[in-house]
């Protein structure tokens, strides 16, 4: 079960990512450099990382023109990541220009191609905020219409909340990968999350990778913390 688990690295500088990927590394499964991490540190962190013999999810879900996109993830793919993301609202050309820039960057530098997700509707929005973005549908149909589009445009999966799960996987099939933030273990502790879920019914409801920040890094005992979502993950 922990090579499910993805740790949210959100911190400012490099020495603390670094602190906090030699101290779980061998508990999870790979750890994700987002916006904050990555704007303070630049890339070099991600190579620091590697070098760690650690897996890297880069979080940045790039939105652009089609042609921008494509050409910030062969950079991605490029500095080595295992898995990288954009936002499905982006749309289907770009995200099929993206994927097929990724899998021939991949072959042309012989190298294993990162899984390559899309972010449908952010776990912190609910449908009434959607609804003051203008998206009149209800989170769960949105998540499912852009789910199909990222499959259609050649994605390997998607992020989606925890309570999307079954329905992404009937839409878009068992093998299309679903990764979810908004994994709680109380759920009291939600933060800014909305749509959330614990590890345990995340895990059973399907989900392939679950990532998770505050639960771990905010605990009194984060190797404790990480052990006791990993063993909540287990088949009952
Ligand atoms: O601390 P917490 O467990 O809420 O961290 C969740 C992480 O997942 C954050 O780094 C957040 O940026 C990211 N994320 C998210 N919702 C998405 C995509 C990524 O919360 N749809």
């Amino acid at each position: 079960m922990k090579d499910k688990i993805i740790v949210a690295l959100d911190v400012d500088t490099r020495d603390k990512a670094v602190e906090w990927v030699k101290r779980l590394k061998s508990d999870v499964g790979c750890f994700k450099v987002g916006k904050q991490l990555f704007t303070s540190t630049g890339p070099e962190v991600v190579r620091k990382i590697k070098s760690e013999g650690a897996g890297i999810f880069l979080d940045l879900k790039f939105h652009d023109i089609p042609n921008t996109v494509a050409a910030a993830s062969i950079e991605a793919v490029r500095l080595g990541v295992d898995m990288f993301n954009v936002h499905a609202l982006g749309g289907y050309e770009m995200m099929a220009r993206s994927a097929d820039a990724v899998r021939d960057e991949a072959e042309r530098l012989a190298i294993k191609k990162p899984v390559f997700i899309a972010v449908t509707v952010l776990t912190s929005m609910s449908d009434e905020s959607l609804r003051e973005a203008g998206i009149l549908t209800p989170a769960a149909d949105e998540v499912r219409r852009l789910a199909l589009l990222a499959k259609r445009a050649g994605m390997d999966g998607v992020v989606a909340s925890p309570r999307e799960i079954r329905l992404i996987k009937e839409a878009c099939g068992g093998d299309f990968i679903v990764v979810t933030p908004g994994v709680r273990t109380s759920l009291s502790a939600s933060d800014d999350q909305v749509r959330v879920m614990t590890p345990g019914e995340a895990s059973r409801a399907g989900a392939d990778y679950l990532v998770i920040g505050r639960p771990i890094t905010k605990a009194a005992d984060p190797v404790a913390a990480v052990k006791a979502i990993s063993e909540a993950m287990c088949p009952e």
